[in-house]
């Protein structure tokens, strides 16, 4: 059964961004209503509603992996983890953007699958064997039909998007061979909770998950978590290593246990930690609020830095708009000169000339504080300041 426990609202879609300023309305589904809602059974926390996928995931994709140098050294790491543990003959990524960890492996040794054209076309143009496609069973048939089984399949920041997780997960462990590694990246709830990071719910987020709710999850299929690793990226995210029941060449590391103590020990089997985190979030709302408007009672500029989905949730929820948020820039060329969906605030393409008479940054891109703030050092120097709303919204 799904209890509800936090409402932001009603927002746009995520990635939408505008070209042109614009009055988003219900009747034209350009907004819907974000519900979040906890399983008592599963554990499992979800959004209510569903996106249909084609609208979020077409050929105008804008998020880029390889935009951020801590994701790229994040990929390196992890091709190398993967090489020296598992080896694997043939490796697939569901999900693969523009190549960021693919770029990693050999042509020949591995196989992408991402639905957006616009990325699909840039790992086919690199040589790898792109199926330009959402990951469903019938393109699992195909690729095991063209290339057998797979030795490890990898999902990052993919799962979550995919509405019915059964299918999923089932057509991902028909390809997998005998002792073939599934391993999925995604952001962690326990950092969402503690972090007050309200902004991982966005339509995209169709699913945030815990481990509690993935070991659920996966059981049913005879499969088992042997290993997890807390990664930084995305802002506290966990790397899920699973493997079959009978797979005995694993063993289950105590990190599996570790963290599902720790989201136990947390309370995120039961209601109340929900709807404390609800409760938690509406402050930040209010809190962020009063910041911005003082700063601008003052007279002073302020900008966005990052322009993430994660920030489309937090100016929709928080009715933040072009009054406090001058605008935003971002390196993401796909989002040059578009407006963050809803509260039509430009977007310019990142330069530094741009920080030259702003008083204080939000850092809609939050996750990359370290990256952006070694990169800003200057504007630091001259006593520019930073506002963040994570863990709950201030000034450094
Ligand atoms: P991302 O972390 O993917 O957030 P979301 O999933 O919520 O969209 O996006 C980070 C954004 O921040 C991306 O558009 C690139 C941008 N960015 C900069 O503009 N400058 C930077 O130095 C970094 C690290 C990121």
């Amino acid at each position: 059964m799904n209890k509800k426990f936090l409402d932001l609202g009603l927002q746009p879609l995520a990635n939408n961004y505008l070209i042109n300023q614009k009055k988003l309305s219900i009747k034209n589904n350009e907004l819907y209503k974000l519900e979040v809602f906890f399983n008592l059974k599963s554990k499992l926390v979800s959004i209510s509603k569903k996106i249909p996928k084609n609208k979020m995931f077409n050929n105008k994709y804008p998020y880029k992996s390889s935009m951020s140098k801590t994701m790229i050294k994040s990929f390196k790491n992890l091709h190398k983890g993967i090489i020296k543990d598992f080896n694997p003959k043939l490796f697939l990524e569901i999900g693969s953007n523009d190549g960021a960890l693919i770029k990693n492996f050999k042509k020949n040794e591995a196989i992408c699958v991402e639905p957006c054209n616009n990325l699909a076309r840039i790992t086919t143009q690199l040589g790898y064997k792109t199926y330009a496609n959402y990951w469903d069973r019938k393109v699992a048939k195909k690729i095991k039909r063209k290339f057998g089984n797979i030795d490890v399949v990898y999902a990052a920041n993919t799962v979550t998007h995919i509405e019915n997780l059964d299918s999923v997960f089932q057509s991902i462990f028909d390809i997998l061979s005998q002792n073939g590694i599934l391993i999925i990246e995604d952001p962690s709830l326990l950092e969402c909770l503690k972090k007050i990071s309200y902004d991982q719910f966005y339509n995209e987020h169709i699913y945030v998950f815990s481990a509690i709710a993935v070991e659920n999850i996966i059981k049913k299929f005879d499969f088992e978590i042997f290993d997890i690793q807390n990664i930084s990226t995305h802002g506290g995210s966990l790397r899920y290593f699973i493997k079959h029941k009978n797979n005995k060449l694993y063993k289950i590391k105590k990190s599996v246990s570790k963290q599902i103590n720790l989201e136990i020990k947390f309370g995120m089997k039961k209601m109340n930690v929900y709807k404390k985190f609800s409760n938690s979030v509406i402050k930040s709302k209010k809190k962020l609020l009063k910041l911005l408007k003082n700063i601008k009672n003052n007279n002073k500029k302020i900008i966005g830095y990052g322009a993430t989905a994660k920030s489309t949730t937090v100016l929709n929820y928080c009715n933040i708009d072009n009054n406090l948020i001058d605008y935003f820039v971002d390196t993401t060329p796909d989002k040059s000169n578009k407006f963050m969906p809803g509260k039509n605030i430009k977007i310019y393409k990142y330069d530094v000339k741009l920080l030259k008479d702003v008083d204080y940054i939000f850092l809609g891109a939050w996750n990359f504080k370290d990256e952006i703030l070694n990169k800003e050092k200057k504007f630091k120097e001259r006593g520019g300041k930073f506002i963040s709303h994570v863990p709950l919204p201030h000034i450094f």
